[in-house]
């Protein structure tokens, strides 16, 4: 078979498109023939090593795909070949066929395209977790989104909707905001391009006071880091949840804890794929109401570019250069 290959932990430029072995399943495995595979910003780093796991060499990275179980290990019960299943977790997706745990598939609605499918579980169940168990988002509240355009972010926006918040998206370009208007949420304005100044940063907390009507934001959701989390913390709400989802914009800040303190607030944590491991029957629960939402209408996975199994790496440089809106999925 076909795969995106990282021999060696280096630049995304490293990744070679090659023949590889077709996959056999080990014990209570199955083999997915991939038809799409979805690509998260973990999927940047772990081939620089710069990701909180560090996979044995070679690899192909991608953790989240949809297709057809071509193949069954032993013990497998519950799943039959042919069967249309989307799965993450684990690495290996960014090729023609994939091996997953057969705990770890989950069985498509009827209706469902196979690269939504792809595009669904690692954003949307990550900040469903998010505003749900960890900032326990109310109806009626306000939700900052930073980096709104993007994966998790725009996810964030749809799901705030869901659950009756109004939604405020925050991006680094006026037609990034605009997609996230496109796609439900209410308000929005354009950040400046990190690193920021002083003025920027206080200008960041001057637009969340303003788009707030000077209260500050009930829940943050920050997968950003780096300059944009304290000036964002400045303006949170009295009794306001800030939620710490990731550092794409490179490095992990530092913060002062006396905004804690003065603001009342919580900072939160939130690491979806420990969750899913440490919380199974709440990660279950969540997916189901996932499932459910998306087949009432209420979600969608965007999917803003579609790219060849050989042109996988574009797909990698357009993320790191902060390029993509929504989701994007290569088709093998
Ligand atoms: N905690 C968890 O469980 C969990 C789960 C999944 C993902 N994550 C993390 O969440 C973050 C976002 O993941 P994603 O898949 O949604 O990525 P994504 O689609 O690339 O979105 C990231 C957004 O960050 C912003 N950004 C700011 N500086 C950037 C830079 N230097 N390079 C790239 N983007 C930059 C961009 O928006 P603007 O241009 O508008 O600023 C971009 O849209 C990552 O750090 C990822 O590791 C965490």
């Amino acid at each position: 078979m076909k795969a995106l290959m990282c021999n060696e932990f280096g630049p995304i430029e490293n990744l070679k498109y090659e023949d590889v072995p077709d996959l056999e399943p080990g014990e209570g495995e199955v083999i997915i023939e991939v038809k799409a595979a979805s690509v998260n910003f973990p999927d940047v780093l772990v081939v620089q090593n710069l990701y909180q796991f560090k996979p044995a060499l070679p690899f192909a990275p991608g953790n989240e795909v949809a297709g057809v179980v071509s193949k069954l290990g032993e013990g497998v019960e519950g799943v039959s070949v042919g069967d249309r299943v989307f799965s993450s977790g684990g690495f290996g997706g960014f090729a023609q066929q994939y091996r997953a745990a057969a705990t770890s598939v989950t069985k498509m609605p009827e209706a469902m395209p196979y690269d939504e499918a792809a595009a669904l579980m690692m954003v949307y169940g990550t900040s469903h977790h998010a505003l749900k168990q960890r900032a326990e988002l109310k109806p009626g509240e306000t939700l900052l989104v930073l980096g709104a355009s993007g994966g998790v972010g725009l996810a964030a926006v749809e799901l705030g909707k869901a659950m009756g918040a109004t939604v405020i998206a925050a991006t680094s370009s006026q037609e990034k905001v605009d997609y996230c208007l496109a796609n439900g949420a209410d308000k929005g304005f354009v950040y400046a391009r990190n690193p920021l100044d002083r003025d920027q940063q206080k200008a960041l907390s001057a637009q969340i006071k303003e788009a707030t009507g000077g209260r500050g934001a009930d829940v943050i959701y920050d997968p950003v880091g780096d300059d944009y989390a304290e000036p964002a913390l400045r303006a949170i709400a009295w009794k306001g949840r800030y939620l710490v989802v990731g550092f794409a914009a490179g490095d992990i800040p530092k913060i002062p804890l006396n905004l804690a303190l003065l603001k009342g607030c919580q900072i939160v944590g939130v690491f979806w794929g420990m969750f899913t491991g440490v919380e199974k029957a709440l990660h279950e629960e969540n997916v189901a109401e996932l499932l459910e939402w998306y087949t009432a209408g209420k979600i969608k996975p965007r999917v803003s570019a579609h790219y060849p199994l050989k042109d996988g790496l574009q797909a990698l440089r357009d993320m790191s250069d902060r390029k993509v809106k929504g989701k994007v999925v290569i088709t093998p």
